[in-house]
């Protein structure tokens, strides 16, 4: 069993000569404990339109030269249904902070969602344990809400209006409610410290979440941060290696903003400790819109065929899955 103190996950952090071996012990971790398949997840971002003003994100509501979209719950349940069409077996449904979808809005969505042979994802932010009972009442399977840094101080001033605490709450309440539970950090905020990202590690497995995202942050022109520098994508792969090997078990994203620092940045992240794919399936006029930062995958690759997705897939020895992708596999 590999286990990490804090004061050698710093080590391994700040040290970039044992890179190489890092990287292939997280892809040892993952091919032991999850194998080969990857997982897809079929992302439709359903709404930008968000309240809150996170220093970093494009989507914030203080960014006027956004266009604003929101999908009907029509349009929403059609996006799903074409998703389970073309083999997809999760949809996750990913928006900004957008008072339109209360809790009966959100409920019917899902309703009809789960009427498909499919495993729902949400991504919302942060709500009440009443709205997030109800969601999993009606089917929700799991949700993401990233805790993105465990500094409280440096999370306060990332996240004006927010509070880390009611962050938290709802990550508790999620597991409690029975949700498969992924959160996940930026690497690379302004003043964020490498034992801080120690921590963001040991806070994943305290939680006891069952996904972790990660990615580096990209500094987008219309946010407070637009000056600051882009994350470090080796630094991303070291809390991500580090994180599958202790965490073992769990759903690793190879995330989009790996792939927006480096073409081959989403393969390198297969290769050192992700095992899930989330493929953009939200509708081509709104891709460009869903702007959280510059340059977001938009031409990701086709699904099949020889340029596909599939394709690099198995030339790095890896195959598609075709369950649901759940951490527990007894669980549908
Ligand atoms: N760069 C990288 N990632 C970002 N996110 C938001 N803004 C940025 C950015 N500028 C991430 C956050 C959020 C996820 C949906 O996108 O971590 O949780």
């Amino acid at each position: 069993m590999t286990e990490f103190t804090k004061d050698e996950i710093i080590e391994i952090l700040k040290d970039d000569t044992k890179n190489d071996w890092l990287f292939s012990l997280a892809d040892e971790v993952r091919k032991k404990y999850v194998g080969d398949e990857i997982h897809l997840r079929a992302l439709i971002e359903y709404t930008n339109i968000c309240k809150n003003a996170c220093k970093y994100c494009g989507l914030r509501c203080e960014n006027r030269q956004l266009e604003r979209y929101r999908l009907t719950p029509e349009e929403i349940i059609n996006q799903a249904y074409n998703a389970v069409d073309i083999g997809f077996k999760t949809v996750v449904l990913q928006g900004g902070e957008d008072a339109f979808f209360s809790k009966d809005v959100m409920c019917e969505i899902i309703t009809e969602i789960k009427r498909a042979d499919v495993a729902l994802t949400l991504s919302l932010g942060e709500r009440s344990y009443n709205d997030l009972k109800a969601f999993r009442k009606c089917g929700a399977d799991r949700y993401l809400i990233r805790i993105e840094t465990t500094d409280r101080k440096l999370y306060r001033k990332m996240h004006p209006y927010m509070d880390f605490d009611n962050r938290v709450r709802c990550l508790r309440d999620l597991k409690s409610l029975g949700y498969e539970v992924g959160t996940g950090c930026l690497v690379g905020l302004p003043e964020q410290t490498i034992e801080s990202l120690a921590d963001d590690i040991l806070f994943f497995k305290e939680i006891g979440a069952d996904m972790i995202g990660i990615g580096p942050l990209i500094a987008h022109p219309q946010t407070p941060l637009k000056d600051a520098k882009n994350g470090s994508l080796t630094l991303a792969l070291k809390v991500m290696a580090l994180t599958r090997i202790l965490l073992k078990d769990i759903n690793i994203p190879a995330t989009t903003a790996m792939e927006t620092l480096d073409p081959n940045g989403r393969i390198m992240a297969l290769q050192c400790g992700a095992n899930v794919v989330m493929p953009n399936l939200s509708l081509e006029e709104h891709q460009a819109k869903y702007e959280i930062y510059p340059n977001k995958g938009i031409n990701s690759l086709p699904l099949e065929g020889e340029n596909s997705l599939e394709a690099k897939l198995l030339s790095i020895g890896r195959t598609i899955s075709t369950g649901y992708g759940f951490r527990n596999k007894e669980r549908k």
